[in-house]
């Protein structure tokens, strides 16, 4: 987020680079089972039965996004629901179920749209499983 006349707004300068590495948030609010889950003001983490999610930095850094990954890693990744297409389970929000029906094509247009935006360093946090509180 950056100040504007109104209060904050989305830094658009910094669009799709995920949540912001040195934003600290507080703990979320409690489910009181009508209520099951949360989203930061940044619309960028996420809490609920999964635990915690992270958006990730979607710009092309090669440290902090995906500057290394291969078109295949991203078609993978939102057909399967996992990390790259073959590592731990890719947590909600992230809607890959609906994601995976689109077609491949399309998939690997948005993986190199994705790849012609400005890279922006930023590591969005690690998912935070339930802690069973
Ligand atoms: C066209 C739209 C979108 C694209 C291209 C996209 C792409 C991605 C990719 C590539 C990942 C990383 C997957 C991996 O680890 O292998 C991811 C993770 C994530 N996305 Fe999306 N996403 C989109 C929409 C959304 C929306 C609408 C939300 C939330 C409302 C969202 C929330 C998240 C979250 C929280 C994660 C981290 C999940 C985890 O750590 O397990 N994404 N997204």
């Amino acid at each position: 987020m950056k100040m504007g006349p109104k209060g904050p707004e989305p830094d658009s300068s910094r669009q799709l680079s995920g949540h912001p590495e040195n934003l600290k948030l507080s703990p979320p609010p409690k489910a009181d089972g009508t209520w099951i889950w949360f989203g930061s003001a940044t619309n960028t983490a996420y809490a609920g039965p999964w635990g915690i999610s992270y958006a990730i930095n979607l710009t092309p850094d090669k440290e902090t996004g995906l500057g290394n990954w291969r078109e295949e890693d991203f078609v993978q990744a939102i057909k399967t629901g996992k990390h790259a297409g073959v590592g731990r389970p890719i947590m909600p929000p992230m809607p890959w179920p609906a994601m995976s029906r689109l077609s491949e094509d399309d998939l690997r247009a948005m993986f190199r749209y994705l790849q012609t935006l400005p890279p922006i360093r930023n590591r969005a946090p690690d998912y935070q499983p339930p802690t069973g509180e």
